[in-house]
């Protein structure tokens, strides 16, 4: 710890495995990285996160791309295996893989209940455990696990019940595990972003609805990529050492009107 108390923002030699390099994930690998992480980066589109990992290693960071399906813990605990093995221990375990299917819920079937709940999840359970039974073999034991959330994990919004429903079940999950895994010394925590234009909300964020959005966030616009760096990287952070279970939104004041 540095003089007066104050713990380090920086994540020089720290070693981080990060699922999904998405519009998300593309911008806070680029983040962690410029803070000093090295970084496996992890998506089912492998041509994604080598694309990602392409232009961190043209900056000299550190980063390697890995195919894996969020679905398959066999795939996860080979990725993680991979960061001990290149960079000695595995520090932090940061979730950012995620879909939506946005329908009203009268026209929701089985099959697409399943398959976000199913990624967003017990896709995130199952890479939470896998992370936690790397970090009790190592020594010292312990690690931070992160999990990309939503502002839908806190209220309800129409044609999203099964997305609302997975990332409302984060908060609970990172609650429990938190509970359960402290004594190992592990950390669970999460953020939960407003809307930010990605991928995952090409169609649906455009006029009167992104409008709409916009008259309801005090501070007057959309999510940016670039938003979530900071929050992410404190959490990865030693300086966060000291909170677990938590799931901090950045919404630009929505929660507080
Ligand atoms: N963009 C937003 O407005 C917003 C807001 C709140 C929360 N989020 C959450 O942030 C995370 C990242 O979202 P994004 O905006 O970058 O979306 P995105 O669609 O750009 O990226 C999601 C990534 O997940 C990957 N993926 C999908 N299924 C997978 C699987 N089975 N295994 C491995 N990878 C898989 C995709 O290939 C993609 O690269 C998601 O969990 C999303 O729910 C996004």
């Amino acid at each position: 710890m540095k003089k007066g108390g104050t713990k380090s923002l920086r994540l020089d030699g720290k070693s981080i495995f990060m699922a999904g390099a998405g519009g998300l994930g593309n911008r806070i690998a680029h983040g962690l990285t410029d803070a000093g992480a090295r970084l496996v980066l992890a998506d089912l589109d492998f041509a994604a996160a080598r694309k990602v990992a392409k232009s961190i290693q043209q900056k000299k960071g550190e980063c390697m791309a890995y195919p894996m399906d969020i679905m398959n813990p066999a795939e996860i605990r080979r990725g993680m295996q991979l960061v001990r093995k290149r960079f000695g221990r595995m520090d932090v375990a940061l979730n950012g893989v995620g879909i939506n299917i946005r329908k009203p819920s009268l026209e929701m079937t089985g099959r697409d209940w399943d398959k976000v709940l199913d990624i967003n999840l017990k896709g995130a359970f199952f890479f939470a455990q896998c992370a936690a039974r790397i970090f009790l073999r190592q020594c010292p034991r312990g690690g931070k696990i992160i999990t990309l959330a939503s502002i839908l994990s806190f209220f309800g919004m129409e044609d999203r019940a099964a997305y609302g429903a997975s990332k409302a079940g984060l908060i609970g999950l990172n609650r429990c595990l938190a509970v359960e895994w402290g004594k190992y010394g592990i950390t669970v925590n999460g953020i939960s972003p407003t809307f930010i234009p990605t991928a995952i909300n090409r169609v649906t964020l455009k006029g009167a609805f992104k409008a709409r959005l916009i008259n309801r966030t005090p501070l007057g616009r959309l999510g940016r990529p670039e938003d979530l760096v900071g929050p992410i990287i404190f959490l990865a952070s030693e300086a966060s050492n000291f909170i677990t279970g938590q799931t901090i939104p950045i919404d630009g004041g929505w929660l507080a009107g």
